[in-house]
């Protein structure tokens, strides 16, 4: 969200140094360096031969690619079919309570409570019984005011404002496949909404720390809601990990914010005009409750009773997602980045090993602890190529009293401060990652960084290549024998762009189809990373875009950089989310926010203006899932 640059953050003003200035390397041997080693095929990666494809002799992409699209449509490769399947404001099906959805949006914050959410993110699959029958758990990131309610925000009421929350969060629906088509199961056991009011609990070592205690919640333990919900993963324990990204436009920071809350981007009104009716959003009353997000939240999908946990040991930030990984000794790493200009990449390891189920309790529920305890890293990119993750621990370096951190809940809550002080490396944007557990790999999507380099801001450096970078990279590290190494190497699998394009630093060094603004990945296990693509409708399809068409998603084979476009979403959506069967038969694809405007909220008067997708009224966010006509594995 927020591709306008007036209101993307970038609150990073710290004085740690670019890698150029550690080094002195010039930016020009730092350029050639990352195309060089974008057009390289730098590391062997196996893919996992138990799908069909994957094996000696099969290339890892055998669909047609397909062109770029303009069209107010999604578009597959020959042989491809694409379902709607879960659009916004069809009912989850709780129970017996299933309020249709209204095309005048006039359904009330009641009926939305009960409703899919607006603008799907995130998506994972949980499966109840293989490949045709499961859970979908997905993020609904944000809502466009214009489009969630008829007049759009005028008036702006407090019912409109309850209406905005509970199309927030996250949904679990279940789907089962019949045939060729998934429909939704309603009513189901399962169903669920998940919003800006639901019961969460903090755990972990901030969990109950001064700097989280408020009025209504005096012991710090418990915070209504999780909000701004963007990209997801999937824990090897069965539960669903879920970021929250821009809780900064969610609170009013007055006229006079401190240092603290500067840091964070809080602004002085508040983006979403909750704090107009909803007054814990008004930080100036209620300071604290702005510490209470920003955290990643696992909810456990199979036991529709429990109640959602914000988890303070993998640190506070504009949290894209997180993404699990295992180590030998089978402990979890979980990678996370935050979205935001000049900010960093942070990993946790846990402290204990996967447990296993055992009488009485699930697998979930016997590992209901385990992101509790463990130790934050944050990232520091070296400028030969290595790395180094640098322990964000109370009473190691910087990170004492006498540097305002008092207690290691106060390291996480103020993650970001401590990360300055350690000398992290100040990245393009992080969207999501995703890992290779065989290779002990893991690819992040840096989506873009049109400060980078521009006048009083930080300059190039090697993982960050390029000034006034508007069309992002893709960079891959592999750790030093385990996840839980301290050390890495890494480098440029691709530099996004238009191979044609005028501009040095806007072309991209790209083998086969290109895009911008990667923010979707997804490895699959045949060893293919599916890129998705998050270019802003002030940008879509105009100057250094002009070639690139709607928003996409593509297929890359890491081991020989090769790229291919593999779907086109309706006109001004983003493509975000992927989620595939464990046969590999039927991807889940996000459709976010079709039609949305360049300023990012749609003028309630004529809010087709811009897409009509999927059915042919208002425009809305919907799953859709994506099968071979011949039943086969996607991507083969
Ligand atoms: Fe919500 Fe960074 O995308
Ligand atoms: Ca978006
Ligand atoms: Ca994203
Ligand atoms: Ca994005």
């Amino acid at each position: 969200m927020f591709k306008d640059p007036d209101l993307m953050e970038d609150s990073n003003h710290c004085a740690n140094p670019t890698l150029c200035e550690l080094s002195e390397p010039t930016r020009r041997q730092w350029l050639t360096q990352a195309l060089q080693w974008s057009a390289l095929a730098w590391l062997p990666v196996s893919g996992c031969a138990s799908l069909p494809g994957a094996g000696p002799g099969h290339p890892r992409l055998g669909f047609v690619g397909i062109a770029p699209s303009r069209a107010d449509a999604l578009a597959v490769p020959p042989g491809y079919s694409a379902q709607v399947l879960a659009a916004w404001g069809e009912p989850v099906g709780m129970a017996l309570a299933m309020p249709a959805f209204r095309e005048d949006a006039s359904n009330s914050a009641a009926d939305q409570a009960l409703q899919l959410g607006m603008h799907h993110d995130g998506i994972q699959y949980f499966a109840l019984d293989g490949s045709h029958h499961g859970l979908l758990v997905m993020n609904h990131e944000y809502t466009d005011d214009g489009l969630l309610h008829p007049g759009g925000m005028s008036p702006w009421t407090l019912e409109k404002v309850r209406k905005s929350q509970a199309a927030h969060g996250i949904s679990v629906i279940e789907v089962r496949r019949h045939g060729q088509q998934w429909q939704m199961v309603r009513p189901s056991a399962y169903a669920r909404r998940i919003t800006a009011n639901t019961p969460c609990t903090l755990r972990g070592p901030a969990a109950g720390h001064a700097l989280l205690q408020t009025a209504a919640d005096p012991q710090g333990h418990s915070v209504l809601g999780t909000l701004n919900n963007c990209a997801c993963g999937k824990t090897p324990w069965g539960t669903y990990l879920s970021g929250e990204e821009n809780f900064r436009f969610y609170f009013a920071g007055g006229a006079r914010p401190n240092a603290d809350q500067q840091r964070w981007g809080i602004t002085p009104e508040a983006w979403f005009r909750w704090p107009e009716h909803d007054p814990r959003f008004d930080a100036t009353l209620h300071p604290n409750e702005f510490h209470r997000f920003g955290w990643i939240v696992e909810v456990d999908p199979m036991d529709p009773g429990s109640v959602p946990v914000k988890r303070t040991a993998l640190g506070r930030g504009a949290h894209e997602g997180a993404w699990v990984a295992t180590t030998r000794t089978q402990r979890a790493v979980v990678y996370t980045g935050e979205d935001a200009r000049f900010e960093y990449l942070y990993k946790f390891v846990s402290r204990d090993a996967i447990a296993p189920a055992r009488s009485g309790l699930t697998l979930a529920q016997a590992n209901h602890a385990l992101l509790d305890h463990g130790t934050l890293y944050v990232a520091r990119f070296g400028a030969d190529g290595s790395g180094e993750w640098l322990a964000l621990v109370h009473g190691q370096g910087p990170l004492t009293a006498r540097h305002g951190f008092a207690d290691q809940g106060e390291v996480l809550v103020k993650t970001r401060q401590a990360s300055d002080l350690l000398g992290a490396t100040k990245m393009d944007r992080p969207e999501w990652l995703a890992i290779d557990q065989d290779q002990h790999q893991v690819f992040c999507a840096l989506t873009n960084n049109s400060a980078r380099g521009q006048p009083g801001q930080p300059d190039v450096d090697a993982a960050n290549p390029r000034r006034n970078n508007v069309m992002g990279q893709v960079i891959r590290w592999q750790e030093d024998g385990d996840f839980d190494s301290t050390r890495f190497e890494w480098n440029t699998l691709v530099l996004a762009g238009d191979p044609g394009g005028a501009r040095a630093e806007a072309r991209g060094k790209v083998r086969g189809d290109a895009f911008a603004c990667p923010d979707g990945l997804m490895f699959d296990p045949r060893g293919v990373l599916w890129i998705q693509t998050d270019v802003g409708a002030s940008d879509l399809n105009q100057g250094e875009f002009s070639r690139l068409g709607n928003n996409q998603m593509l297929a890359c084979d890491p081991a020989t950089g090769e790229v291919r476009r593999f779907l086109s979403g309706p006109v001004n959506c983003e493509v975000t989310g992927a989620a595939l069967t464990p046969d590999g038969s039927t991807l889940f694809v996000n459709i976010q926010h079709p039609g949305e405007p360049p300023s990012e909220r749609s003028d309630a008067s004529d809010p087709q203006r811009f897409s009509r997708w999927p059915h042919g009224g208002r425009p809305r966010s919907a799953t859709v899932a994506i099968r071979r006509d011949d039943g086969g594995t996607i991507g083969t």
